[in-house]
């Protein structure tokens, strides 16, 4: 058998699961959750989840796919072998095609408002024409299917030259660049007048308003915008060397993505409540309101143009990890060529992405138990299945493998030097903290 296809360096690790957590979830779906959700108090509770779940369920997932140099499915096979455990893999290629589906919807809604913002057509400041210029944007029925094209086109391009070549070679280039933009429009929104009642919104909680649903979908967005329970880190960490740190690249990595998710709140609210917009805006909150602040900033355009080629990589190199974790799965389960197995995964995500792109017009009305096509691939992924996912994770790695493996690869084979306690901490957790916080906020979110 050829070779298997691997990261070249430890920096390319950390690029590469950076660039699938930072995506569309920390600067799309995270600012319009936290004004849906209340505010301070929906990022407090999705904080606590990150800070306890995020390092079990990132070491158990990165344990099981470097130990197994598997894709997810085959990781269970050759770590349980002649148990059922392998179907907990087809979850991860289920939520990973669910995911994808409606990514490359607002992936492709990303290309267009960047062509919109090079062609200057964010000139008007009129939040009500900016309002009707997404909702025309989405609501069409041929002119998003094309932008949601060109970005599968671009996912599966990068997907193809496959991992060092592909994947490596361009979150290592696009993450840098985009965090300095970020940061930039960050620092213009705080500085605009009236800027305060936005910090406020984001750091004052209100926790009278939390429902079993706000802490769903904390829990929700917390798996989704660390990229983990769907397999991800799984797949990429079977193609990372016994050497690297596991502990370390997956701290970095939550780190990373929670400093982008309070930056990009901070870009966003201040804005919002500065212009007096409805911080509730949903979906939209992020194409509607940043035009709008745009058209009426010095360099506006400037930043425009930049704050949407930010989007649109960010969500590329989220968009690649989701392929690849079905890619490989195709790949080395049925023995096709990688080049086969992106051209299947692509007909189904066509078909599912065109029945996402026009739930939000032509077929709003198809409800799947009272959600259209999009909200039903987002819900059902985001705070069904990536929790289970990421819940079967910890369990096979804290009740299944046996403890000196687990501490094998916490210290890459005992060449690495760890705390003691460090080590016990994070094995308990992972056998106890996470799966029990995860069964009951699931469980009773669900009920
Ligand atoms: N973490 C990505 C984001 O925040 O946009 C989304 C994502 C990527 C979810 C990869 C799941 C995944 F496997």
């Amino acid at each position: 058998m050829a070779k298997r296809d691997s990261f070249a360096s430890g920096l390319g690790v950390l690029a590469a699961m950076a660039g699938s957590a930072v995506g569309l979830g920390n600067l799309w779906r995270f600012p319009y959750l936290v004004g849906t959700n209340g505010g301070a108090a929906f990022i407090i509770i999705y904080l606590a989840f990150v800070f306890l779940l995020a390092l079990p369920i990132m070491y158990s997932e990165f344990i099981i796919g470097r130990r197994s140099q598997a894709n997810v499915f085959s990781a269970y096979k050759v770590l349980a072998p002649g148990t059922k455990w392998c179907t907990v893999g087809l979850i991860y290629v289920l939520a990973s095609l669910f995911i994808i589906s409606f990514y490359c919807v607002v992936g492709g809604w990303t290309i267009n408002y960047f062509w919109k913002a090079i062609t200057f057509q964010f000139s008007v400041a009129d939040t009500s024409v900016l309002g009707s210029m997404f909702n025309n944007t989405v609501t069409s029925s041929v002119e998003p299917l094309v932008y949601m094209l060109i970005f599968l086109g671009a996912t599966a391009l990068i997907v193809m030259a496959g991992i060092k070549d592909g994947i490596e070679r361009y979150t290592k280039i696009m993450m840098p660049v985009l965090f300095i933009i970020v940061v930039v429009v960050a620092i213009r929104s705080m500085t605009l007048p009236g800027a305060g009642a936005g910090l406020e919104f984001l750091f004052k909680p209100d926790f009278s308003k939390v429902t079993g649903n706000t802490l769903l979908n904390a829990l929700g967005q917390a798996f989704f915008s660390l990229s983990i329970g769907c397999g991800t880190i799984m797949t990429y960490g079977s193609y990372v060397n016994k050497k690297e740190n596991i502990a370390g690249l997956s701290a970095e990595t939550a780190i990373t993505d929670t400093t982008f998710a309070i930056i990009a709140g901070l870009a966003i609210m201040p804005a919002v409540f500065a212009f007096g917009i409805s911080p509730a805006e949903g979906p939209g909150l992020v194409f509607v309101t940043l035009p709008y602040i745009f058209a009426q900033l010095p360099f506006g355009a400037f930043l425009a143009i930049l704050f949407f080629f930010m989007l649109f990589i960010a969500a590329i190199t989220s968009s690649i990890s989701q392929l690849e974790v079905i890619v490989s799965y195709l790949k080395e389960e049925f023995n096709m060529s990688r080049k086969l197995a992106i051209f299947l995964s692509l007909a189904v995500i066509v078909i599912f992405g065109v029945l996402c792109s026009l739930s939000q017009g032509t077929l709003a009305d198809v409800k799947i138990f009272g959600l259209n096509f999009f909200d039903f691939f987002d819900q059902t992924s985001a705070n069904i299945f990536l929790p289970l996912g990421g819940f079967f994770a910890v369990i096979f790695v804290g009740w299944k493998m046996k403890k000196p493996d687990v501490v094998d690869e916490f210290t890459s084979g005992g060449t690495r030097k760890l705390n003691k306690f460090f080590v016990n901490f994070s094995y308990y957790s992972i056998k106890y903290l996470a799966p029990i916080v995860v069964a009951v906020v699931l469980i009773s979110g669900l009920i």
